[in-house]
């Protein structure tokens, strides 16, 4: 008898969502959102306002219903098995009500007891998720009490009670000073370590930017870029800026430059050329090469740095694509 195991089938993803759509009224929330997030993923999930996170996340955590397609966390469906769903799944909400004349430990151990955590255990669990988030000072503390940082803090311990394997964090970040989101940040760095999987919605892009691993971009409910951060530019903004300066009439290096395949276009602006370049990956070398070779005196080459989230407010106004 073979005692080889029958091959198994690797783990269902975190999340996995086809054609997910949600109408209010005639209004479409979510377009036909097609979203895997893998497991150990620190996933961004960035859009404008209104551009469709919260919906995706309150279906995301049962709360609310799809108008179509489906919705799968850890292999199991949000609409028929929405039971197994909550319990692998922690969802911070842009805005919850916190009991401000309740005590930290206290509202924690609330909430133990709603997922039956037992008696005994609850006190060492309440401790870890303090400690976890940075809290443990504040055990005592009345939560009318905290700071907004610390509230937040406090929301994120209250969705780590039960251990979920993903956590859903609705703009964790909004409303904290740059001190309390870096520290936020380092708490869900450590949360990724301890092998959970997050997603997490922003509407600032570089917020995110050296947080996450991968991102998901939407705007007006539908999904226009999936996959790693660093794809992001060269996804959404093929074509690069370079200006030249050369000495004399530019005419001639003009010449030259629109023979280049590479460059796709070249625009005399006062003194100075403003050259297109097709690719993210084109060398902007060629021009001082080509220009040197012709005979011009080149005085100044120079690029135009986009950042990240000029690509992506160029995007979100339609300017691309
Ligand atoms: N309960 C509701 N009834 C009617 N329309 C709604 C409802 N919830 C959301 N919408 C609409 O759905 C669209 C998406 O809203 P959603 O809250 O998901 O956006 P968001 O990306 O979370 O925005 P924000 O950054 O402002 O939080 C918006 O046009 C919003 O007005
Ligand atoms: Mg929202």
């Amino acid at each position: 008898m073979s005692t080889t195991e029958p091959p198994t089938a690797p783990p269902a993803p975190a999340v996995h969502t086809t054609g997910l759509t949600r109408m209010f009224g005639s209004l479409s929330a979510l377009t036909d959102l097609n979203l895997t997030v893998n497991r150990g993923d620190l996933f961004g999930f960035i859009g404008s306002n209104g551009a469709g996170k919260t919906t995706t996340l309150r279906i995301l955590s049962t709360f609310l219903a799809p108008t179509a397609g489906t919705a799968q966390i850890m292999g199991h469906d949000v609409v028929k098995e929405a039971d197994a769903v909550r319990h692998v799944i922690g969802y911070m909400p842009d805005f919850f009500g916190v009991y401000k004349d309740m005590e930290v430990t206290e509202y924690l151990d609330f909430f133990g007891a709603c997922y039956k955590i037992p008696t005994k255990k609850r006190e060492q669990t309440v401790s870890d998720v303090l400690e976890l988030v940075g809290l443990s000072e504040k055990k005592g503390a009345l939560i009318g009490a905290l700071s907004r940082g610390m509230q937040q803090r406090l929301g994120l311990a209250r969705v780590l009670i039960h251990d979920p394997a993903l956590l859903l964090l609705d703009e964790p970040a909004s409303g904290l000073d740059p001190r309390a989101r870096i520290e936020l940040m380092a708490i869900l760095q450590e949360l990724r370590r301890m092998g959970k999987t997050i997603i997490i919605s922003s509407h600032i892009l570089r917020e995110l930017e050296t947080l996450c691993n991968r991102v998901a971009i939407i705007e007006k409910g539908r999904m226009i870029y999936s996959g790693p951060v660093q794809g992001v530019r060269d996804q959404m903004s093929p074509s690069r800026i370079v200006w030249v300066r050369v000495a004399g009439d530019s005419a001639p290096a003009a010449e030259l430059l629109r023979a280049l395949p590479e460059i796709t276009e070249v625009k005399p602006v006062d003194h100075e050329l403003k050259i297109t370049l097709a690719g993210a990956d084109t060398d902007q070398s060629v021009i001082a090469e080509v220009l040197v070779h012709g005979g011009v005196r080149l005085l100044e080459l120079r690029e135009d740095e986009i950042g990240l989230e000029e690509v992506f407010l160029r995007v979100t106004r339609g300017e691309t694509q």
